[in-house]
């Protein structure tokens, strides 16, 4: 019965949500398409000639605008979930989490990288708290592989809840990186805790 409630809820606002509209009408796979392109607008993230990575890539929306935006650079994806190919984009289905996929990614690239961009979040479990927690402990992950493997001008991008571990996660992307601005897009839900994480040029 709560489940039906639930589901019926989320169906009426995502009729009603603009950017679900927009979304849609402009061939993206999801709303989510906006934040990236706000936050790129804003931080100027994208060129033609990067090599990037998509963490956390299902269902494809990002991975579609990165493939728009970088036409001649190299891009791939990864997420737990199967998602329907992207022009331009090498996709693997795998946990990031598994040191046997980054090594797949490192392996792919051969060479350090120019942007990563994360929007990894656990499938919720219903309780936010935990869901803060684990996206928070992902989003550690993500930056601390991107430490490793971007390009001294390389930037990462990350979804961050505030919650937990928000002050773990930036006091370590300020040890590490030159600028760190928090930004939540326009489109992201003004009730959600989700904001996003910009970490520009390692130290
Ligand atoms: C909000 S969705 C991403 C939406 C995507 N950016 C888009 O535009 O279509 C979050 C994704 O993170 C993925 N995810 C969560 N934990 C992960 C992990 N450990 N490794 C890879 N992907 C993960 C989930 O499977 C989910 O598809």
């Amino acid at each position: 019965m709560k489940k039906n409630k639930i589901s019926k809820s989320w169906i009426l606002r995502q009729k009603k949500d603009i950017y679900v509209r927009k979304s849609k009408l402009e061939g993206f796979r999801s709303r989510a398409v906006y934040k990236l392109k706000e936050i790129d607008q804003k931080f100027n993230l994208t060129k033609n000639n990067l090599s990037v990575i998509d963490l956390g890539a299902a269902p494809g929306s990002w991975s579609q605008y990165l493939s728009s935006k970088v036409k001649k650079g190299k891009i791939l994806a990864i997420d737990i979930l199967k998602f329907e190919p992207v022009n331009n984009i090498y996709a693997i289905q795998g946990d990031f989490t598994d040191q046997k996929y980054q090594s797949e990614i490192v392996d792919f690239f051969q060479n350090k990288v120019d942007l990563i961009v994360s929007d990894m979040a656990v499938n919720t479990t219903g309780n936010k708290n935990l869901d803060s927690i684990v996206t928070g402990e992902l989003c550690l992950e993500a930056m601390n592989f991107s430490i490793d493997h971007l390009n001294k001008k390389g930037i990462f991008v990350s979804k961050i809840f505030m919650g937990s571990s928000f002050n773990e996660i930036i006091s370590t992307g300020k040890k590490f990186f030159k600028e760190l601005k928090v930004f939540k897009p326009p489109s992201s839900r003004k009730e959600s805790k989700e904001s996003f994480v910009i970490c520009k040029y390692l130290k």
